[in-house]
């Protein structure tokens, strides 16, 4: 099996994560490596936030909690401790970013894996932002003028992973057509 599909099937979603911050050399891995993979029209309107300022993490968690009754979807969601949070935000108007956005998001979470780095993708966060607490950490984030978070995601060497199964092809869901 080669590496790639091996990291692909080990990998797993991470809520629990040690205190200690990310080696500086891996987070530049990730970076490196996961903004590589495709983005529509090759125009990379996208910008990467780095979260690691424990004061603006807790203060995100607590909008969450706020606004976990207002906002219906994310109550379903639980907010993850971690030590980093990543960012992923796009030009407002362009019509493809939050799909590459979305892309590069998972590559980033396999190269990690490599790195011993466990990640969990957060899907309510991004509304967050749209409250007006939340626009007062993004405020503090320094996003470019005109983009939006897209893809919010918690990092951080893992601490325990649970297993959980993945569909295989037996289950009815992959139709081929010739
Ligand atoms: C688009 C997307 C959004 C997700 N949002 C959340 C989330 O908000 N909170 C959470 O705990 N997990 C979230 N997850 C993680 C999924 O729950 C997880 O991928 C799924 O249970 C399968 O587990 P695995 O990643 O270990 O294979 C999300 C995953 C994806 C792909």
């Amino acid at each position: 099996m080669n590496n790639i599909l091996r990291n692909v099937l080990m990998r797993r979603s991470v809520s629990q994560f040690e205190e200690r911050p990310i080696r500086d050399e891996d987070l530049m891995e990730i970076l490196e490596e996961g903004k590589a993979l495709s983005n529509a029209v090759n125009n990379q309107e996208w910008h990467f936030t780095i979260l690691q300022n424990r004061k603006l993490i807790k203060q995100l968690y607590d909008v969450h909690t706020e606004q976990s009754s207002a906002i219906p979807d994310i109550k379903d969601f639980l907010p993850i401790e971690a030590p980093l949070l990543l960012i992923i935000s796009g030009r407002k108007d362009n019509k493809f970013v939050e799909d590459a956005a979305n892309m590069v998001f998972g590559s980033m979470m396999l190269v990690a894996d490599k790195y011993g780095i466990g990640s969990c993708w957060l899907a309510a966060m991004p509304k967050l932002f749209e409250t007006e607490a939340g626009k007062s950490v993004l405020d503090q984030m320094s996003v470019p003028r005109g983009y939006s978070p897209l893809c919010v995601g918690a990092f951080g060497y893992k601490k325990t992973v649970v297993a959980t199964s993945v569909l295989s092809m037996e289950d009815n869901i992959v139709n081929i057509i010739k």
